[in-house]
């Protein structure tokens, strides 16, 4: 069989998936919608060989065991049973961003590894197809095949729910810049939180207030208006992050650098440096802009305490072969 090697960026969510319907099926209790990040991807390259006993994985150099084989092999096997073939499989995947960040990054990852097997295996996949398959291997990944400003439609069944490109990379230029703020390996994985949201109060108030979100980000991104545009994300992620704390066990992704952006960036926002925060299951801040300001963010970012590093991107295409 063919080699195949494919590259994923990973996408901020701007409309969060947080809470499934099916956890089998990783459907999303909601919509959700993203950018692509031109500035943090994987590469990942597959071959199906000839007398292998399992799969052998490694991710950044290092052979991959346990729980994460079992959650690459799975998806391997997916990729199997569509091409109705039993080799195992060489996996050797690479981020072009520093371990201990925070990023790592299953988005990118299932992406990238969606796209690489698949083509190995001589499967020709449409991109909904695509989008689908990385999907069951970890929602947000779903996000990372098309281009641009992207939607999951959660749908309610495995082939409704799907993400497909909203505007292209090059429709509007803002900025994500990221300030790296943490670095410990996460203590209680996305997967594991999205099982908690039911034990939250605040949980189904967010969810019917979502489809009203949805609605009015599409707005802000067509007519490029992005103060409309960055009140929405920077409220998003605090409805997002008030149901993470108030499930049982609480679920605190913030840091005290965490903490110390956010007030930065409404203290400058008054005093005219326009940007807006959104954060994931983690301590990393991501400040949205417009490109305009980007430079000059990323400087001011750097500086404040206990930010160790800055990572600047721009609105990005899916996942492609290499
Ligand atoms: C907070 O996609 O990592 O980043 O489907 O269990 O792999 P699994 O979860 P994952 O969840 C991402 C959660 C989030 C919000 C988002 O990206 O929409």
């Amino acid at each position: 069989m063919t080699t195949a090697t494919a590259v994923a960026p990973a996408n901020i969510a701007l409309i969060k998936y947080w809470g499934k319907k099916d956890a089998g099926l990783r459907l999303s209790a909601n919509n959700s919608i993203s950018i692509n990040l031109s500035g943090i991807s994987t590469v990942t390259t597959v071959e199906f060989v000839d007398g292998l006993k399992e799969d052998q994985i490694s991710i950044d150099r290092e052979v991959v065991t346990g729980a994460e084989k079992k959650r690459i092999t799975a998806h391997l096997d997916r990729v199997r049973r569509m091409a109705g073939i039993h080799l195992k499989a060489k996996v050797e995947s690479k981020n072009n961003f520093p371990k201990g960040t925070g990023l790592a990054s299953s988005a990118s990852g299932f992406a990238a590894l969606t796209l690489a097997a698949s083509s190995s295996a001589g499967l020709l996949l449409s991109e909904k197809d695509l989008s689908i398959l990385a999907r069951s291997g970890s929602g947000s990944a779903c996000r990372s095949i098309p281009s641009g400003f992207v939607e999951w439609k959660a749908g309610n069944s495995d082939r409704s729910s799907y993400a497909y490109s909203l505007f292209p990379a090059d429709y509007w230029d803002i900025r994500d810049v990221i300030a790296i703020v943490g670095s410990d390996v996460k203590k209680v994985s996305s997967t594991e939180g999205h099982a908690a949201v039911e034990s939250s109060p605040l949980y189904k108030g967010r969810i019917r207030g979502i489809p009203r979100k949805i609605r009015r980000i599409k707005e802000t991104i067509r007519n490029k208006d992005f103060s409309g545009f960055g009140e929405i994300c920077e409220a998003e992620a605090l409805s997002m992050h008030a149901v993470m704390i108030t499930s049982k066990p609480a679920l605190i992704y913030w840091l005290p650098t965490t903490l110390r952006v956010m007030h930065r960036i409404i203290d400058w926002r008054s005093g005219g440096l326009e940007s807006y925060f959104t954060i994931d299951a983690g301590p990393n801040v991501h400040v949205l802009c417009l490109a305009k300001d980007a430079l000059k963010l990323g400087k001011h970012l750097s500086l404040i305490e206990g930010v160790k590093n800055v990572i600047v991107n721009q609105p990005a295409n899916g996942a492609a072969l290499i």
